[in-house]
């Protein structure tokens, strides 16, 4: 681990921060992920680029001082002028922050003072005091999560590993640390899914008993129909989903979630089953050829598509829990009457001008959350895309400028003039300028 960590391009900036930290008398250690991905790195001898550290400030014998991370943090910056820091009152941490840095790159250093949280019913906003580094371990989702590696100078080892974390990451095993974990915090099922597909390994079999546990006790369902009282929780149960559809393996990590029924997290009806799964799928091929720009947020959609296959009644108010946007609820009631609309009227359409002028009328997410939906009907599928695709970017082939050269008086016509042109031009009735004009000068003398 001393090999890798010294490789790191922030390892003197942690030097320093160590330094600091025992000119006051305390401790300082390096927790959480990037212990871990610096001891799994060790084993893989690959080049591991690191983007988020974080550290603890254990005050020691010294009373603890609430503050000791901000203060850290504070001195820190003096030494780092380039970095942003940000302090959170509420939990009294600091965050620093580099951006394109000459030196380190994109680096978010977040620094807090060792500390205890307590739940006081399940899935409430944690109650958080200070403390030493045991006990903030303690509070700490997995074995291999609960590494921490002391920075500062002891005649200790520097690696504290109190729940068997380095063996479980030769075992390739996701280990919970108490029973109760996953009732105080259900967001932890998805960040051990995410984790156990992303390192290849596997939840320990207590493990996976305590989230079967925790599911079926009921006590998401009671959070979820008691909100307000865990809107924290609901938020935080949206950026795990968010996390899990922006990662390539995201569809091997919701297959892992639905075999762990964690999917009742969101609702207790939601399940993927093989219509969603493969609506999933192409929705992620489609919008991965389609929008390259990433014009349309993907991670969003594919939520939307999973709220979406609930009944029609339970879709608001999964969507209102989750915190989504006024205009993605909206989109998400109109969704059936959207697609029932499109889907028999598109059937009449002969014209490519007709289906453009009725599709016009519709936001683009709808667009693809209907064509996704109702990919069985193929021709409303494929005239959906097309539109999408091709005939929303054709423009009229003459413009405002074009009708003046061509002495027509300009006022409120032009707009039906050019509507006219351009339904011709999808149509196939004019393809050049010269038969624009000549279609012009037939219709509009
Ligand atoms: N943590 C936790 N419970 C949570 C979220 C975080 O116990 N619900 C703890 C874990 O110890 C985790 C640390 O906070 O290691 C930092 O969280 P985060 O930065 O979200 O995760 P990382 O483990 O660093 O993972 P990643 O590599 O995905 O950033």
């Amino acid at each position: 681990m001393i090999e890798a960590i010294k490789k790191i391009p922030s390892w003197e900036l942690l030097i320093k921060a160590a330094e600091i930290a025992e000119a006051s008398g305390w401790h300082l250690y390096l927790v959480g992920g990037v212990v871990r991905d610096l001891l799994l790195a060790q084993t893989k001898a690959e080049n591991l680029s690191i983007t988020d550290i974080d550290l603890v400030v254990d005050c020691c014998q010294h009373a603890a001082d609430v503050a000791a991370g901000v203060k850290l943090a504070t001195l820190l910056q003096q030494y780092y002028p380039a970095a942003h820091l940000d302090i959170h009152g509420t939990f009294q941490t600091a965050a620093l922050a580099w951006h394109q840095d000459p030196q380190f790159g994109s680096l978010g250093v977040d620094i807090a003072t060792a500390r205890t949280e307590s739940y006081s019913y399940p899935a409430a906003n944690p109650e958080v005091s200070a403390s030493s580094i045991r006990q903030d371990l303690y509070r700490r989702d997995f074995t291999i999560n609960a590494l921490a590696w002391r920075l500062t100078s002891s005649s200790e080892p520097p690696l504290l590993d109190l729940f068997g974390g380095l063996l479980d990451l030769q075992a390739k095993q996701i280990r919970v640390l108490h029973a109760n974990s996953f009732i105080d915090d259900p967001t932890r099922i998805y960040r051990g899914a995410r984790f156990a597909v992303r390192l290849g390994f596997e939840f320990e079999t207590q493990t996976a008993v305590y989230i079967r546990e925790a599911i079926s006790s009921g006590v998401y369902v009671e959070a979820a129909r008691s909100h307000q009282r865990t809107p924290a929780l609901q938020f935080r149960l949206k950026t795990e989903i968010k996390y899990l559809f922006q990662v390539n393996y995201w569809l091997p990590t919701l297959k892992l979630l639905a075999n762990l029924d964690a999917l009742q997290c969101v609702h207790p009806t939601l399940k993927l089953d093989l219509n969603l799964l493969h609506q999933l799928r192409l929705l992620n091929r489609c919008v991965n050829k389609f929008d390259q720009a990433q014009r349309i947020v993907h991670w969003q959609l594919q939520l939307d598509l999973m709220i979406a296959s609930l009944a029609p009644e339970y879709r608001q108010p999964v969507a209102k829990n989750l915190q989504l946007p006024a205009d993605r609820i909206d989109r998400l009631e109109n969704l059936d009457r959207a697609e029932s609309q499109l889907k028999s009227l598109l059937t009449n359409y002969e014209r490519i001008s007709e289906v453009v002028r009725l599709l016009r009328k519709y936001d683009q997410e709808t667009l693809i959350l209907v064509a996704i939906r109702c990919q069985d009907i193929r021709s409303t599928y494929r005239q959906i895309w097309k539109y999408l695709t091709v005939w929303s970017n054709i423009q009229p082939i003459l413009n405002g400028d074009d009708l003046v050269r061509l002495g027509y008086q300009p006022g409120r016509q032009y707009r039906q003039i050019l509507d006219d042109l351009l339904a011709a031009n999808l149509d196939g009735e004019i393809s050049d300028r010269l038969s624009a004009e000549s279609f012009l000068s037939k219709r509009y003398r």
